[in-house]
């Protein structure tokens, strides 16, 4: 038996999480209402086309094109419809009239969050969105509460299935990053257009909401610096396995200490990187996803499971519902972000990190040195150097070495200059590959 009165909730879209979420509302009903205390009523389900295609177990009696009916007379608001308009009108229609919100919406979070986050705070509502960052994994709100206590220091995502699944393929089977993303459109990971996807932009903006919640900071999208996946060649594949490496795409979000170049900050980027194959993200394969966060007195933790999916996804979506629901019960506040940090989003140039660079050079006396000495004019540190001669069989022709150069840890602006310092160079043939490895 249940108390308090039914709570309304309205949903806004139906497509593979808005479907799910209906389906397990409807079937779950009882049990919801016994953890909750109050019974959770879907009252509408807002959709653009009445007559479009609905999954089964949507109750269709339910849908409605008046989206902002719904949301006046709701006390919850479901947001998974996607897209920055009108989803954005819409929960600040539903906060400003006194409703909480769901959303699983990342783009409009990352590019609106902060205007989203306000409005709730001004008028006491609350805006919830496990589901935006790593579909099921529950990330946001250990982030948000369980070390909210803590400080932390780095986070280290795989943050896109799509991308985790090509290259893991490119490194189980040896295919180029175009058969890899052929097979990944058959089996419905990658989209017709995979830009946001390969491009790495749908990396990033869950990069931007991990950070702001990481550091307690405002991280603006366009300060997240960003590089997709479509330049990995199989030779680069190879050599970090052989070398005991693979190459993830990696959103890090990272608290950098004040050095000669500038004061204190955070640094946000994603790019595909090597790592170690015993790290823990090294073992995460196929389309998962996984958070590796550090901390100051947690340590070590890493959050891994399903990243998408409309079923998966919906989990992270009634875990949200049931605290909003619970909040409504019980009543007060509930929870506030805290963005007090105020530190400078930091340029991609002061990062600090370790390199691994494959060059082919002249196999000439004099040549090592040449190339040791532009590395060590900019100041960056070899750690290892591999050699391998590519003998010319003719006898005139001049043979070549390819060397694979490990440095030491230095900042990007210093491995950027020594990398337009090979390219000049009259001993360097050409620059094959300049990978970061983290995870140090
Ligand atoms: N397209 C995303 C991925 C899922 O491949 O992980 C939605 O964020």
């Amino acid at each position: 038996m249940t108390e308090y009165r039914p709570l309304r909730i309205a949903l806004l879209g139906a497509g593979s999480v808005g479907a799910q979420v209906a389906r397990l509302l409807t079937e779950n009903k009882a049990e919801l209402a016994a953890r909750v205390g109050a019974e959770l009523e879907l009252v509408g389900i807002a959709v653009r086309d009445l007559n479009s295609p609905r999954a089964e177990g949507v109750p269709t009696e339910l849908l409605t094109t008046d989206a902002q009916s719904l949301i006046l007379g709701a006390d919850i608001v479901i947001e998974v419809m996607g897209g920055i308009e009108p989803a954005r009108t819409y929960i600040l229609q539903a906060l400003n009239s006194g409703s909480d919100v769901i959303t699983a919406n990342k783009a409009l979070l990352a590019t609106h969050g902060i205007e989203l986050f306000d409005t709730a705070e001004q008028v006491g509502a609350q805006l919830y969105f496990e589901a935006a960052v790593a579909g099921a994994i529950p990330i946001i709100r250990p982030l948000r509460e369980s070390l909210a206590g803590d400080k932390v220091t780095r986070i280290m995502g795989i943050v896109n299935g799509t991308t985790n699944y090509i290259l893991d393929r490119m490194d189980s089977t040896g295919a180029s990053f175009d058969e890899a993303l052929a097979e990944a459109k058959e089996l419905g990971y990658a989209e017709a257009d995979p830009t946001a996807d390969v491009e790495a932009y749908d990396a990033a903006q869950k990069a931007a909401i991990l950070a702001y919640l990481g550091f307690h900071n405002e991280v603006p999208l366009e300060n997240v610096y960003r590089e997709g996946i479509t330049k990995v060649t199989p030779e680069q594949i190879a050599a970090a396995r052989r070398d005991g490496y693979v190459i993830k795409l990696l959103a890090i979000a990272e608290s950098l200490p004040a050095d000669e170049n500038g004061p204190a900050g955070i640094s946000v980027r994603v790019h595909p990187c090597l790592i170690e194959r015993t790290h823990p993200l090294g073992s995460v394969r196929g389309a998962f996803n996984a958070v590796f966060v550090e901390a100051e007195a947690a340590g070590s933790l890493m959050f891994y499971g399903a990243g998408a999916g409309g079923v998966q996804t919906a989990s992270a979506v009634l875990g949200d519902l049931v605290s909003a629901a619970k909040r409504h019960v019980a009543g007060g506040p509930g929870l506030a972000d805290s963005v007090h940090a105020n530190l400078p989003v930091l340029p991609i140039e002061r990062v600090r990190t370790r390199y691994q660079i494959t060059i082919e050079v002249k196999d000439q006396q004099g040549v090592l040195a040449a190339v040791a000495n532009i590395f060590t004019q900019h100041g960056v540190s070899i750690e290892t150097v591999e050699q391998t001669v590519a003998r010319a069989q003719d006898g005139k022709r001049v043979s070549t070495a390819t060397l694979e150069v490990g440095t030491h840890e230095a900042t990007e602006a210093a491995l950027a200059a020594v990398v337009d310092a090979l390219a000049v160079s009259e001993v360097v043939e050409k620059i094959t590959s300049v990978l970061r490895v983290e995870g140090i």
